[in-house]
């Protein structure tokens, strides 16, 4: 059966840790000069709905580092924008691609593409879930503090992709996860149902960001106002004062506590331009790594199985 990777909620424990051990392997030859065309002759198509730097360069990177090509189709000037059903361009781009990336809206768009193919389909953001985005989050915590299992996570901000995903990637990964949203910004409730069934681990939501806050080893935010919902923009701002990453805030953390942001960051909004710089270094190589997660992820699923 084919694999693909649409939510982290389809994956196991294990798959994670397979995916960063093979990440540290790409970026540590990637580092070292060595070159190897894992992918030679393979073709990644990567279809846009939605605005993106980091997740377009780092895919279209990657899949020159591994000897393949990688083509960017703008939902707007494809014929996705005109209508085309998915279903209908799914089994167009499997006839000459050998993986797909998607940055959407619905999540179900996503699942019916990955449905109606033979090839990979790799989702590069979606309304629900950010998966490439928190697979490069926890290669960044687990490199910087050696293990991931044990450390408190803590997410404050809006309910949305980012929340849910990094909610079930730590979990899965044994963090303690503690959330602050306001009400009516909760994450989605598929993950809170999932959170509530894994008892082994520890998930808490809150109301007030200091007591989600408190001993926690990473700090996380996100915008405000998703890719989608820029006209809510001015109720959101009012609804999240107070929902901030600031220097009082991380004064309840422990010690060394690091901070994360998925970028683009709104200084003065859901962080401030004091904690952002503070911690530019590590939120700049959580950038970096997701070129690194995403190779593993290109790698894992689109290399050819040796004979
Ligand atoms: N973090 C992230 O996905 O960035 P882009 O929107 O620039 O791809
Ligand atoms: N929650 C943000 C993440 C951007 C990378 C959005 O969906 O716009």
């Amino acid at each position: 059966m084919k694999k693909d990777l649409l939510k982290l909620l389809d994956l196991s424990k294990e798959d994670i840790v397979s995916i960063l051990n093979t990440a540290d392997q790409l970026k540590y030859e990637t580092k070292h000069n060595i070159h190897k065309d894992y992918l030679k002759g393979k073709t990644l198509a990567m279809i846009f709905e939605k605005n993106s730097t980091r997740t377009r360069v780092s895919f279209e990177t990657g899949m020159y580092q591994l000897g393949g090509h990688a083509l960017f189709l703008s939902g707007k000037e494809s014929q996705i924008g005109r209508g085309e059903p998915i279903e209908d361009t799914a089994r167009v781009l499997d006839r000459y691609c050998d993986g797909i990336m998607i940055r959407t809206f619905a999540q179900e768009e996503v699942e019916r593409l990955a449905q109606y193919t033979q090839i990979p389909v790799i989702n590069g953001l979606t309304d629900f879930c950010h998966p490439c985005q928190v697979l490069a989050d926890l290669l960044t915590i687990r490199e910087h503090r050696a293990a991931l299992e044990g450390l408190k996570m803590c997410y404050i901000g809006d309910g949305n992709n980012m929340a849910n995903s990094l909610i079930v990637g730590g979990l899965k990964m044994g963090m303690e996860v503690s959330v602050a949203c306001p009400e009516g910004y909760d994450p989605d409730q598929q993950v809170l149902d999932f959170a509530k069934g894994s008892p082994e681990h520890k998930f808490s939501l809150f109301r007030t960001p200091k007591e989600a806050a408190a001993g926690a080893d990473v700090m996380i935010t996100d915008v405000w106002a998703s890719m989608g919902q820029e006209e809510e923009k001015a109720v959101r701002v009012k609804a999240f004062q107070g929902y901030q990453i600031n220097e009082e805030l991380m004064a309840l953390t422990n010690s060394g506590c690091m901070v994360q942001h998925c970028l683009p960051a709104h200084r003065g909004e859901e962080i401030t331009a004091g904690v952002f710089e503070a911690h530019a270094e590590e939120i700049f190589d959580e950038a970096e790594n997701r070129l690194h997660a995403q190779k593993a992820v290109m790698y894992l699923l689109m290399k050819e199985e040796e004979q």
